[in-house]
């Protein structure tokens, strides 16, 4: 016999591509072992709000391949106090809800730690393209936002090259280089600034470029990191002034969020989401569910969050070796 009978999920904090593979995943699975699942819209605000729908295996067809978030998601302040996260908690029991899966990024799994202490047995699932989850290798989206900002500097790569240019492309991460250092590796970029490592302007962009525009480059592709120091309109201006070769800014924005997910992030969905409902059956809660070394695991919510998560090294060094 379950423990629970009710599983209420949520989306929350940015979207990420694979959301909706995890929402199908865990509604498949609880129905698998004869719970039931509601959907909560608008993240924490549904919640506290009683916004909701109820989820079966046929309303969850079709969206495996979609980016987004069919339950839509919300940033909600009123949830990080005490108040807010007692009135979700009083909407979930008068909804009969006695299991959660919280599907975000580390702001949202404290707000699950809140919903576990409260009382309510709440399961985070990492989705967020920025895979600055500490304790998991992968979060969810964050392949697929690799490969979507991959194909946009590859275009660029054209006209760059075409017009023997620099092009400085911005990708998101928040404070994290994980985005941009893997973009970076994968687009054959002259430099890569991330915000886990210093760098100097002069020494480390202009001057490597000046050394590969002498043997013989005639365009380079800089990746930058949206949480580093220096504005990326700087970088370009300094760039065009230290080394005379015309440089042009693209900012990826939000379409590094948008698509359809790899199969990467559908199959870590599907994982994760059946891993979640697994642990909430036998009445656990308070866990983060993680990636590690290609199997599924799960931590306590504190000790996940508390874990140190620094840049892939070694794949930093060889970035820099390989970039000429
Ligand atoms: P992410 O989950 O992607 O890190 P945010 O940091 O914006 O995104 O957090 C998403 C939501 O999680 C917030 O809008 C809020 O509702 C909730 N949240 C964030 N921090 C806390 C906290 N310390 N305690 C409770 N809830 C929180
Ligand atoms: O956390 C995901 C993310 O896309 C970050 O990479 C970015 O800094 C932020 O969200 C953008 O947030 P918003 O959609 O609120 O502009």
């Amino acid at each position: 016999m379950s423990k629970v009978k009710k599983i209420g999920v949520l989306t929350s904090g940015g979207d990420s591509p694979g959301m909706n593979a995890v929402v199908r995943a865990v509604v498949r699975s609880a129905k698998e072992f004869g719970l039931e699942v509601v959907g909560i819209c608008r993240g924490y605000n549904g919640l506290m709000n009683g916004d909701m729908v109820k989820l079966d295996n046929r309303s969850v067809g079709d969206i495996i391949q979609r980016g987004g978030t069919m339950l839509y998601t919300a940033r909600c302040l009123e949830f990080m106090e005490l108040a807010g996260q007692e009135q979700g908690y009083e909407m979930a029991k008068k909804l009969g809800i006695d299991g959660m899966v919280v599907i975000g990024g580390d702001g949202s799994f404290r707000g699950a730690a809140a919903l576990s202490k409260l009382g309510l047995p709440t399961v985070g699932i990492p989705g967020t393209i920025d895979n600055d989850i500490v304790c998991t290798d992968y979060s969810i989206g964050f392949d697929t936002a690799c490969n979507i900002a991959m194909e946009a500097v590859d275009r660029l790569r054209d006209t760059t090259q075409s017009h023997e240019k620099c092009s400085l492309v911005e990708v998101m991460g928040r404070h994290a280089g994980h985005l941009a250092l893997n973009v970076g590796v994968a687009t054959g970029a002259t430099a890569v600034l991330i915000p886990e490592k210093e760098y100097d302007l002069k020494r480390d962009i202009c001057e490597k470029i000046l050394a590969a525009q002498k043997s013989g480059k005639t365009h380079h592709i800089i990746i930058v990191a949206e949480g580093c120091k220096d504005p990326v309109a700087e970088i370009a201006k300094q760039i065009e002034a230290d080394t005379g070769i015309s440089s042009r800014l693209t900012v990826l924005g939000h379409i590094q969020r948008g698509g359809a997910p790899t199969v990467i992030d559908r199959v870590n969905a599907t994982k994760m989401g059946y891993h979640a409902v697994e642990l909430l059956k036998e009445g656990i809660g308070n866990r983060l569910v993680a990636i590690k070394d290609d199997h599924v695991v799960d931590f306590g919510i504190e000790e996940g969050l508390a874990m140190k998560k620094t840049i892939d090294e070694k794949l930093y060094n060889v970035c820099r070796i390989v970039s000429k």
